[in-house]
């Protein structure tokens, strides 16, 4: 029997697949860094039956033209606001995401990015790299506390749970506010649902967890950062999206909200010039959330694992619904 062609849009080790070339005909984009060109991309998608892809690919209408015998889009991402599942679905077209495999990462990195945004740690790194340390005084780089202070939650799902547990260990109040209430979050965690607006208006820090959708989409507006503490620190590690980057980048110039860490830009990549990363009080990662090599060698396992499951007959792992 022919084996299924599938089409994977980086170039991946070697070990990761090695298990699945019995039971897929793989080719890969040449590049492991550099996103494939939709020409190529479109020209692929008209040869196989599966596509292992990234955020960094827009699974569009336009796509799914040159689709006509692909069966399964395996997204190695929690997120799918780069795919029209809906486009996908009406095709026939299985697609899968990889939650549950990153959760505990891309909480540590949440976590670790409001801490060094609190404590300012980049901008104390910078201080020794640009000899600016001088004497020692009390109030140099002093930042603001993360124990003990309250952490209001947008999103309670999964990776919202797992910052949740961090914050349970610095003795955080918990606020979270969601499409459904979580009661597990709220026996487990003592997590007391809040509207938005109360949430932003009592949180110390303020935490983006929530996909993007079109009902999310600018959620972050000027509205909503007037609505904080003028000493809140925004975090985002969800989607560029959801937050209103002019907004912010006025409240953080005007003192509005204290200071912001970013994980995540409306179009990424940015660089040195995007007006968020002229401000001080700002902390800016290059969307690296799930960016343990464990993790991303399991989400990429478990993007092949839901292509064969398709292709056995079988239900994916984890179809997206
Ligand atoms: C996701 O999974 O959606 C992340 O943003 C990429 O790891």
């Amino acid at each position: 029997m022919k084996k299924p062609k599938i089409y994977i849009t980086r170039n991946i080790p070697d070990h990761i697949i090695e298990p699945f070339k019995n039971t897929f005909d793989i080719t890969m984009w040449k590049e492991a860094n550099i996103p494939v060109p939709k020409e190529v991309l479109y020209e692929e998608a008209k040869k196989v039956d599966g596509l292992l892809c990234l955020l960094t690919e827009k699974i569009n209408q336009e796509f799914l033209q040159h689709a006509s015998h692909l069966k399964i889009i395996a997204n190695m991402a929690v997120g799918y606001d780069n795919i029209d599942v809906k486009a996908a679905k009406q095709k026939g077209i299985v697609v899968t995401n990889t939650p549950d495999v990153l959760t505990e990462t891309t909480a540590d990195l949440t976590f670790a990015l409001l801490m060094a945004t609190a404590r300012r740690l980049i901008e104390a790194t910078n201080y020794i790299y640009e000899d600016k340390w001088g004497d020692w005084s009390p109030f140099m780089l002093a930042g603001s506390d993360i124990h003990n202070k309250t952490i209001g939650i947008v999103g309670m799902g999964r990776i919202g749970q797992a910052v949740a547990r961090r914050a349970k260990g610095f003795n955080m109040k918990i606020l979270y506010h969601n499409r459904t209430k979580n009661e597990h979050a709220e026996q487990e965690l003592q997590a007391a649902y809040v509207s938005f607006e109360k949430l932003l208006e009592q949180s110390d820090f303020v935490v983006s967890l929530i996909p993007l959708t079109e009902q999310t989409n600018n959620l972050f507006d000027k509205k909503a950062f007037e609505k904080m503490k003028e000493t809140a620190i925004f975090v985002n590690a969800s989607r560029g999206g959801v937050v209103d980057e002019e907004a912010l980048y006025n409240a953080l110039k005007n003192k509005i909200i204290h200071a912001a860490g970013l994980d995540v830009f409306k179009h990424e990549p940015i660089s040195s010039n995007h007006p968020l990363a002229t401000l001080q009080n700002v902390v800016l990662l290059p969307h690296i959330g799930s960016a343990s090599v464990a993790t991303r060698e399991r989400m990429l396992t478990l993007c092949l694992e839901n292509i064969q499951a398709v292709f056995k007959g079988d239900y994916p792992k984890t179809p997206v619904e």
